[in-house]
């Protein structure tokens, strides 16, 4: 992988269109998802994630005050997602007030000027359909392409539909899980289930469809963007690699209208496969190698594998060092600009994330631009925050000096 010299002109002017935004997803900041399967996992005796999710942000009665912070920073776009758990929270039984409270949703993001970017399905489903055997049970996709309908008629307005967030991520993490794999170098998962990749393909392929006929809706997934690197004489074990991980749920999107692009960090591969990340390599509190040019190299990769535009739908760093997410940001965005600058077809940047939220299992890992006090949820704009608003009011992807 080579990325450019610093050679081009800085900073990288983007079109009025360009989406600068936050990103959400609902489990992570509602709070009380009572209703769904991971709410079941964090509540079980011995359960093996050593936080829960409990009140979260409160967002799902705070997202008025949350909509209105991502306006004040002058930012156009907001990402968050509608919960499926809610929504469906019984088979067949729809939740009226549910499917109403995230059409008042789009709404305050419209009266707001703001762009909405919804997620159908991240990573959270029902308990009741993981218990019928979820994705590759024997009606798995069709009990998703109905929870699809159902809420397509409240997405009138939304420009951007994500129907399932991650769809490599959920596979490698169940396919983890199931087979108790152990566990390799920090960042690398075994491969999917392709059993259940396939399911994840054919649920895609049929929201996209339910979805079709929503005038002026672009409808696409995102993927994790792992950022394999070949070592010299590894390029045929990483194609390998990265076919399974990422590849082919890239190549499932060539007809979408969009791809959205999310990428943390790198994992490197040595002829026998993902090499340990050097000790004295910098790390954020995930435990990921800081490498913020991990988001130019995925725009490009995915650039160079399929002919879609690019929506970057997540991408920061977990880290208490507020300086450095704005380190982080600011090499991340001139790296944006360089794809930009040679023509990779850029739509806009969706910050993760908005707030200091439930990082699936722990709240010790703070990727907010906001900050969130857990006994009174009262919000605190960081200083990375205000410096990402003068990014976006510039129109202009920085330089990284
Ligand atoms: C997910 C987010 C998560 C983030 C940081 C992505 O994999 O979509 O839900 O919080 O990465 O780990």
């Amino acid at each position: 992988m080579t990325l450019l010299p610093k050679d081009r002109p800085v900073p990288v002017p983007v079109s009025p269109s360009f989406l600068w935004g936050a990103a959400t997803s609902p489990h992570q900041v509602e709070g009380n998802n009572t209703a769904s399967d991971l709410w079941a996992l964090e509540n079980a005796p011995g359960s093996p994630l050593p936080d829960r999710s409990g009140d979260a942000c409160d967002s799902y009665h705070r997202w008025r005050e949350d909509l209105d912070l991502v306006c004040d920073l002058g930012l156009n776009a907001y990402r968050f997602g509608i919960e499926w758990a809610r929504v469906e929270p019984v088979p067949g039984h729809l939740s009226r007030a549910a499917l109403a409270h995230y059409r008042r949703m789009i709404e305050g993001c419209l009266e707001r000027g703001l762009t909405p970017v919804v997620t159908l399905h991240h990573f959270t489903s029902p308990a009741w359909f993981r218990h019928g055997g979820g994705w590759t049970g024997p009606d798995g996709i069709q009990r998703f392409t109905d929870y699809v309908r159902a809420v397509r008629p409240i997405l009138d307005g939304v420009p951007w539909v994500c129907t399932i967030n991650e769809p490599n991520m959920l596979a490698m993490v169940a396919a983890r899980l199931r087979h108790d794999a152990p566990d390799l170098v920090a960042g690398a998962l075994p491969p999917p289930d392709q059993g259940l990749a396939d399911a994840l393909v054919a649920a895609h392929h049929a929201a996209r469809a339910e979805l079709a006929d929503l005038d002026g809706t672009a409808s696409g997934w995102t993927v994790a963007n792992q950022t394999f690197q070949a070592l010299p004489g590894a390029e045929a074990v990483t194609e390998e690699w990265a076919w399974s991980r990422e590849n082919q749920f890239l190549d499932a999107a060539r007809a979408d209208d969009f791809i959205g692009v999310q990428a943390y960090t790198r994992v490197v591969i040595g002829p026998d496969g993902p090499v340990p990340t050097d000790p004295a390599a910098r790390r954020t509190q995930t435990g990921w190698e800081f490498y913020p040019e991990a988001l130019e190299y995925a725009v490009r990769h995915t650039a160079g594998r399929i002919p879609v535009p690019i929506l970057v739908t997540e991408n920061g760093i977990a880290t208490a060092d507020d300086g450095e997410r704005r380190e982080y940001t600011q090499r991340a965005l001139a790296g944006l600009g360089r794809a930009v600058a040679d023509g990779v077809d850029v739509r806009g940047y969706l910050h993760w994330s908005l707030l200091d939220n439930y990082e699936w299992g722990s709240w010790a890992h703070t990727f907010g631009l906001v900050a969130v006090d857990r006994q009174t949820f009262r919000r605190t704009v960081k200083p990375s925050a205000h410096w990402y608003s003068d990014v976006a009011r510039s129109s202009r992807l920085p330089d990284d000096r």
